[in-house]
Parts: C-alpha cells; structure tokens; sequence
C-alpha cells in the first residue's frame, strides 16, 4: 500500500539543513581514504540521510552533503532491460507509488519493471508530501551527483543471487561513469554486499577496488575473507570488542588493517558503544545525531 510514514514535518527537517554550514571545512572530521583513518570512527550516512529525506534519492545525498557528510551509502538492483538502479528493497511497493500506477503487476519486483517504468514512479511520497516527486535513480544519475556533491561512496550490491553478473555491470557503469579511475578508487570508493561470492566476484574482476563484507563471519574464517576484503561490516546488535580487536589483528586485501564499519546505529548511546568497541565507520539514518555522539 502506498502509505505516509509517521515522520516529522518536510520542512522542519529542511530547517535542520539550512541550519547546517556547508563546505569542506564543515564536513565531518575523518580521513577520505579507509586506511587513513586515525581517531574517530568515520561516520557514514546510510541510504543517504534517511532519517530526514526520502532513502536511496538524490535528495537523500543532496542532504547529507548540505549536512557536512563525505560519505553516502546506498543499494543497487537490476531492472528487467539491464540498468542499475538504487533502492533498497527488491519490491517497489514500500518507497514508490507503483501500486497505484502500475495495478496488476504484482509483486511489483525491481526485476519485472523497465527502467523507463520505474524512472515515472514517485519515490518521495511516502514519505512526506514535501518531498513528492523525488525519483528512483539510476546508478548512473547517483554516481553523478555524488561527485558532484564531491562525495563519497559505500556501494552495496543488493540481494545479488537474484541478478547473476550484476558485479560486472556495476564495474562497467562505475568505470563509464569514472569511478575506476585512481583517484575514486583510492580516496572515494567501497563496494560491499552480503554476498561473500559478489565480493570476491568484485575483488577478482577489478583488484584494485577496496571491498567490503557485510555480516559477521566466526573470527576463525576471518583470515578467508581477508583474502578478498578490506573490511568487515557488521551489525551493531551483534557486535564486540573482542571481535573488532580480532578483525584488526588481519591485513585485508590491500594490506591495510582490516577494518570494521557497522551498521545501523541511529543513536548517541549506541554510536559510543561501538566507537568504544574501536571501530572504523559507523553507518547510520542519523548522521548528525552520531556525529555529535563520537565527534
Ligand atoms: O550498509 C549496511 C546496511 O545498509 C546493510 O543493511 O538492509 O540497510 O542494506 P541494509
Ligand atoms: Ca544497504
């Protein structure tokens, strides 16, 4: 069903933006490059700023970067004709207006949808009327204003068993895109998933490109993931500081100390917990609420 969330009002969180310095020098303190990072966990706007823009849009990241984040992190599918898109869930129903535009096609997959279909639905809509409007976007569209923005990117490949070779069409829209090139792929950019063969699938076809794994593997099969990985992304509800402690004792595939970025700590309480526990990001709807946190 297409619905409104209960969320506060468009334009109280467009005044929390406006409050907001913008610029390099009001983005949040941290390194641009994972391995470069001492102090402070880097802290990582999860679907864009998504506590306050509608997730996975360009407004979302258009936000975080007025809020002073480098880093955005967002999901990529395939559509039925081939083209890459960002959005969380593998159905449209929840962040679009497709069940109304579109009756009959249940279940509304990603998958069964054009990209020329999708690109007509609303994906701001639900949640708040401000923000009616506001686009699915293509990987490429993304890519763009996130260098535009000069940010950066923790791109996770979504649900990758339901879209076979979908690494090497994310790699070939990064590389057209200019995302490949040395200074995004040193200073700019993560590909991370869920699934441990899309990660090595990623690290195999371009070695280069720093990766991450998300979950929580036992410490004793670390070492095997260090082979195709640069970091270890874990939820918060799970997560230790023994555990951390064991995942900086491996160099990932770089060479550099495995690191740790977890997942999803919208709240001051919790991103002290995991900064004490030492880790290296924090990814969260709440950016702001973080920063202030661990900053
Ligand atoms: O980046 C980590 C986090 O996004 C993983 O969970 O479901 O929000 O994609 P999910
Ligand atoms: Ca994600």
């Amino acid at each position: 069903m297409y619905a409104r969330p209960v969320t506060a009002t468009a334009a109280a969180l467009l005044g929390i933006g406006a409050t907001l310095v913008s610029g390099p020098a009001a983005r949040a303190a941290g390194p641009t490059a994972p391995s470069e990072r001492h102090g402070e966990p880097l802290v990582i706007a999860h679907r864009g700023a998504s506590a306050y823009a509608p997730e996975n849009t360009l407004a979302a990241v258009d936000l975080a970067d007025r809020m002073g984040f480098d880093w955005v992190e967002n999901d990529v599918q395939r559509t039925e004709d081939g083209e890459l898109v960002v959005l969380h869930d593998d159905s449209l129903t929840r962040t679009t207006d497709v069940e109304q535009r579109f009756p009959g096609r249940a279940p509304w997959r990603v998958r069964d949808f054009t990209a020329a279909e999708i690109a007509t639905l609303d994906a701001g809509g639900w949640f708040g009327a401000a923000w009616t409007g506001a686009r699915v976007p293509t990987l490429k569209q993304y890519l763009n204003r996130v260098d535009r923005n000069h940010q950066k990117l923790l791109l996770e490949i979504k649900r990758p068993e339901l879209y076979p070779g979908i690494e090497r069409d994310v790699l070939r829209v990064l590389r057209q895109e200019g995302w490949l090139d040395r200074s995004h792929v040193r200073r700019k950019l993560v590909v991370q998933s869920f699934g441990a063969d899309s990660v090595r699938a990623v690290h195999r076809q371009r070695p280069d490109v720093v990766t991450g794994f998300l979950g929580a593997p036992p410490v004793a099969d670390l070492p095997s993931y260090a082979a195709f990985t640069d970091q270890i992304n874990p939820s918060h509800t799970t997560l230790t500081a023994d555990y951390v402690a064991a995942a900086h004792r491996l160099k990932g595939a770089h060479g550099k100390r495995l690191q740790v970025h977890t997942w999803t700590v919208n709240d001051a309480v919790g991103a002290a917990r995991v900064a004490g526990f030492g880790v290296d990001g924090i990814i969260t709807d709440r950016p702001d609420v973080v920063r202030d946190a661990v900053g």
